[in-house]
């Protein structure tokens, strides 16, 4: 195994990148350019997208969130009617768009999968809809969709944050993965799905990468990058432990975020590259390190109200296990692994 520093990530290399075609990346290139001349099989140009922002795939699911319950647990806001545990509210946004940066800045760019000029491109999950405004605006000639179970404050027509301008060739539609994709087969050339773990019960894996597969066109691209707990000192420990055990009665299991190679694999992707990112925390990992330990604690913090609400823990001995963890990444060289993988589907 080769590790290597790269822009404050560890690069596991070698035993983990799976590539199972023998199709090359050039040919996937060339296959790229030759579906640019079939634009007009792809739903949003029969529903005329691009400019007329009425007759658009969103006008069939209205940038008003549908009304879903919400509860509030310890000042945060949560919605209780999905799997997804993690907090649904402005300071989960806040910590969102600020992770968002950090992945840039330490991937050196928004994604890893060889898309070259995509025509259409799909973020599952998309939070916030900061990465699919970015990419709508990296690829102008692309109309883009961020799918999420709810609007980001930006295209919530009903929200009062005031925020950016959303570029004309991206949309939100409200959905949920779990319950299939709403869109035809084979509308996008670039499938994208990022820390969606905390969402997915470890039995529905399989199908949604299938589902994200489906709606691949044949030659285009579906990454995922996932993340699973940090361990380290005996608070960070404790720390895992918790989330862990937040997610285990709805079936996720946020232990299992390094088999999604193999789900690609399984669902019939090509060319799969798969990589183990093992992201430093604290000031050893310069200013990746320092922003992912800001990140690491921001995350925990959006379970302190369940856990205490379960009686899972007190107010007092949480606080106390996050300041033990903050001594223990200021001693050590603690690592968050992620993990990215992306294939490719088949011309045929
Ligand atoms: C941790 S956030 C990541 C957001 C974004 N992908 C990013 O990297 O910034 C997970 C997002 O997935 C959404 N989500 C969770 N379960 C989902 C589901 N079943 N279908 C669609 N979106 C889901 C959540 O609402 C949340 O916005």
């Amino acid at each position: 195994m080769s590790n290597h520093m790269r822009s404050g990530i560890l690069w596991l290399t070698a035993p983990l990148t799976i590539v199972h075609s023998s199709d090359d990346i050039t040919s996937a290139r060339v296959c790229g350019l030759t579906r640019a001349g079939k634009v007009t099989d792809m739903v949003w140009f029969r529903l005329g997208w691009r400019g007329r922002a009425a007759a658009t795939p969103s006008s069939q699911h209205p940038h008003n969130t549908p009304p879903r319950r919400f509860g509030i647990f310890g000042g945060r806001r949560y919605l209780n009617d999905v799997s997804y545990f993690l907090p649904k509210d402005a300071t989960e946004i806040n910590r969102l768009d600020f992770q968002h940066f950090l992945f840039r800045h330490a991937m050196h760019g928004n994604f890893s999968a060889p898309i070259q000029q995509p025509l259409s491109i799909l973020d599952v999950g998309t939070g916030t809809g900061r990465w699919a405004t970015e990419m709508a605006r990296q690829f102008p000639q692309a109309n883009v969709i961020g799918l999420d179970l709810v609007a980001p404050p930006a295209d919530d027509t009903n929200s009062t944050q005031k925020s950016e301008p959303r570029p004309e060739n991206y949309i939100f539609v409200q959905g949920n993965v779990l319950e299939g994709l709403p869109f035809p087969d084979r509308t996008f050339d670039f499938v994208h799905q990022r820390l969606l773990v905390a969402g997915i019960p470890l039995t529905r894996w399989p199908g949604v990468v299938n589902e994200l597969l489906r709606v691949t066109t044949p030659g285009g691209w579906v990454e995922l990058l996932e993340a699973i707990p940090a361990r380290g000192g005996p608070a960070m420990n404790q720390l895992y432990e918790w989330l862990v055990g937040v997610g285990l009665p709805r079936g996720v299991d946020i232990r299992t975020t390094h088999q999604i190679g193999q789900y690609l694999l399984d669902a019939g992707a090509q060319q799969v590259n798969y990589r183990q990112l093992d992201m430093p925390m604290g000031n050893w990992g310069d200013r990746s390190g320092v922003m992912m330990e800001a990140n690491y604690f921001a995350l925990h913090q959006g379970i302190r109200g369940p856990l205490l609400a379960q009686g899972v823990t007190t107010a007092a001995e949480f606080d106390t296990v996050m300041a033990r963890a903050k001594a223990e990444i200021a001693e050590g060289h603690y690592i968050w692994p992620y993990f990215l993988a992306y294939g490719q589907r088949p011309l045929r």
